[in-house]
């Protein structure tokens, strides 16, 4: 049997229509790829469709800003839902079927269902936000078992949500491999997102002090430092000395179990989060150490 070749992007709202066309092509034999995005896509969500692309037969990207992730005083109603131009991008990034689906078809009334993964969900971005990690947890879960792809790629900018997702996916034996894939930079250093949009010229100069606290934190280890209560402090230092920059953390933590650490390890990273304005911006460094 020859597999189908899609030609242009299908658009389904429905868990029907996305299981029906997935069915199609793994009968074919041909793998699935997934990308979950909440839309307002940038040059980082396209990079992530590539990668699917480039690794996978058939393509497949949700967008769905989801309510259960919010806080009530957070941005769901004025996250930016630029439709037309989320799906030019994808299919000029290459994927085959975008899932758009409503609020009503991801949680039906009455939904009562929901993923926590303990220990991981309520530290850093987690303490700051509370029930976002099991808003995140639960929407992914149900994407996961709604496309069963063989691959799912997330960026490597939400570092805490990626790992919570291999976690997850790991101990609920969801058949979905995740791949992580590195943070887009705009030229100035300024990790890509969807949130930059909120940012005023003045507030999205203070936020470069995220990615330069990285580079200091980077050359301190690189330079032997093994003080990471040191690190952090000159981190928390450089965030705290900006104008417009209201630091929320900035720490140096285990790179799978974001347990605090001491002293250097062979594999950490470094996670911040600051305010600027009314917006929230998290950025991070892995740092593997021989
Ligand atoms: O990273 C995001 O855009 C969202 O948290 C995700 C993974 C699509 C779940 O809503």
């Amino acid at each position: 049997m020859t597999a189908p070749q899609p030609t242009t992007l299908l658009v389904a709202e429905t868990v029907a229509d996305v299981r029906a066309a997935v069915t199609v092509m793994r009968r074919a034999g041909r793998s699935v790829g997934f990308v979950p995005t909440m839309g307002a896509l940038h040059a980082g969500h396209v990079s992530l469709i590539e990668q699917a692309r480039a690794e996978c037969d058939f393509v497949v990207v949700s967008i769905f800003v989801n309510p259960t992730q919010f806080g009530p005083n957070e941005d769901f109603n004025r996250y930016p839902r630029p439709r037309e131009r989320d799906l030019e991008l994808c299919a000029n990034a290459g994927a085959d079927l975008v899932f758009y689906p409503t609020v009503d078809t991801m949680y039906p009334p009455g939904h009562r269902t929901f993923v926590e993964v303990s220990g991981l969900s309520d530290v850093l971005e987690g303490q700051i936000r509370p029930g976002h990690f099991r808003g995140v947890a639960t929407v992914v879960t149900k994407l996961f078992l709604i496309v069963l792809a063989d691959k799912a790629f997330f960026g490597q900018k939400d570092y805490q949500q990626q790992m919570l997702i291999r976690v997850m996916t790991r101990e609920l034996n969801l058949p979905t491999e995740i791949v992580t894939c590195p943070t887009l930079r705009d030229p100035d250093g300024l990790a890509m997102s969807s949130r930059n949009a909120y940012l005023s010229a003045t507030e999205r100069q203070a936020g470069l002090c995220l990615s330069q606290a990285l580079r200091l934190a980077e050359r301190s280890f690189a330079s032997g430092e093994c003080d990471v209560k040191q690190v952090e402090a000159a981190m928390r230092g450089m965030i705290e000395a900006t104008p417009g920059a209201v630091l929320d953390y900035a720490v140096v933590v285990h790179s799978e179990t974001l347990c605090p650490l001491a002293t250097a390890e062979p594999e950490m990273v470094a996670l911040i989060a600051a305010r600027f304005g009314t917006t929230r911006l998290i950025d991070n460094a892995v740092f593997i150490r021989k």
